[in-house]
């Protein structure tokens, strides 16, 4: 028997498989009766996987995740005859996981779906949770649903063929959630670096866990985010702003809205610690600066998710390893703006 863990969020228990070989997903689904999505890259990669499963192979990047990519998954899955009894997994990164997610949320009005994340990002943060969904035009996540996955299955060893910059990407997640929730993490970061993880597959299977494990606990008590759950936006509200303005990956964007983030933290809060953590990101080829027009982005950032009334709902550090939310009005943080 595989080693198999359950969560149970409101809706429904959700199996997570650790540390668990691709080969063994025949043993978790029905081959006959599934279909797999994934997208070329890794399909390129890891070919003799998919070998004798049903594989719909999507174009790659975040401009695919869109409306028209789920139609024609949805005409490829009447094409292969998929019914209610048909079980999609989503193979890949958060793109896949996401486009995955959703249409198996409305195809013939919800089927089961399960996610083998194969980015470090999916792994840690994307395929947790139970958000899927679609972008429309310039609106990132604009459409889709919260619906969670039957199972998760974790292969560290499909991160063999992930380039370096995705390993970044993945890494800045970690990292915030050490900021927010585990100290003791951090500290274990410290000693290591992304070659470390990717040379020893034991440390970077312990290290995949841990973090699951931080994102699950913190959706399972406010799947719906009312309360902790928006701590996981440490970085992203600044980081957002800044990632489209400049281009910047997902990973570099929150690396320099963390840094920031916890420069705030300092100013209103006295945290101690940001030239630890902008070292950390440092060491994780992460950057920690960067000359932005610090009026353009308030006025990106005010249109945020987070703001509530005359409000912004910023995360801050308390201290390394616990995050919390904190109401800052509008005036305070353009003041606190203009000064960076
Ligand atoms: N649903 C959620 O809660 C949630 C949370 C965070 C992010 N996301 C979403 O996740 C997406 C980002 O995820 P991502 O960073 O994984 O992006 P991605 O899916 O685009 O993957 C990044 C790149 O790595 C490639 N790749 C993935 N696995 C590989 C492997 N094993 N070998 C070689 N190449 C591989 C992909 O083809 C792609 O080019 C965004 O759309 C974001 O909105 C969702």
């Amino acid at each position: 028997m595989m080693k198999k863990n359950r969560f149970r969020f409101s809706g429904k228990p959700v199996d997570y498989y650790f540390n668990t070989p691709f080969a063994r997903l025949s043993e978790i689904v029905d081959k006959a009766k599934t279909v797999l999505i994934t997208d070329e890259h890794v399909f390129k990669a890891h070919q003799r996987l998919f070998k004798g499963w049903d594989t719909i192979v999507l174009k790659p990047g975040e401009a695919f995740k869109v409306q028209r990519t789920v139609d024609e998954v949805i005409d490829q899955l009447i094409t292969l005859g998929a019914d209610r009894l048909t079980q999609l997994v989503g193979v890949g990164g958060g793109v896949v996981t996401d486009i995955t997610g959703y249409v198996a949320g409305i195809y013939m009005r919800g089927i089961p779906v399960g996610f083998v994340p194969t980015s470090l990002l999916a792994m840690v943060d994307a395929s947790i949770g139970g958000k899927n969904g679609i972008d429309v035009g310039l609106y990132k996540n604009m459409v889709g649903l919260i619906r969670q996955p039957s199972f998760l299955l974790f292969d560290p060893a499909l991160l063999k063929t992930l380039p370096l910059a995705e390993w970044q990407n993945g890494f800045a997640e970690i990292i915030k959630h050490a900021c927010i929730k585990d100290a003791a993490m951090f500290k274990h970061l410290q000693q290591y670096k992304i070659r470390d993880f990717q040379k020893d597959p034991s440390l970077l299977a312990a290290l995949i866990e841990r973090n699951v494990r931080i994102k699950t606990r913190v959706v399972v008590q406010d799947e719906f985010e009312q309360g902790d759950r928006k701590l996981l936006n440490f970085g992203h509200t600044l980081g957002h702003a800044i990632e489209n303005m400049y281009a910047l990956s997902h990973g570099q964007a929150i690396s320099i809205g963390m840094v920031y983030a916890a420069k705030i933290s300092e100013q209103i809060i006295g945290y101690k610690d940001s030239a630890k953590l902008e070292s950390l990101l440092q060491q994780y080829g992460l950057p920690t600066s960067w000359a932005f027009d610090a009026r353009a982005a308030f006025q990106v950032l005010q249109k945020d998710k987070k703001k509530a009334g005359k409000n912004m709902q910023y995360i801050l550090l308390e201290k390394t390893g616990k995050g919390i939310v904190y109401p800052i009005p509008l005036a305070q943080l353009e003041t606190i703006f203009n000064q960076f």
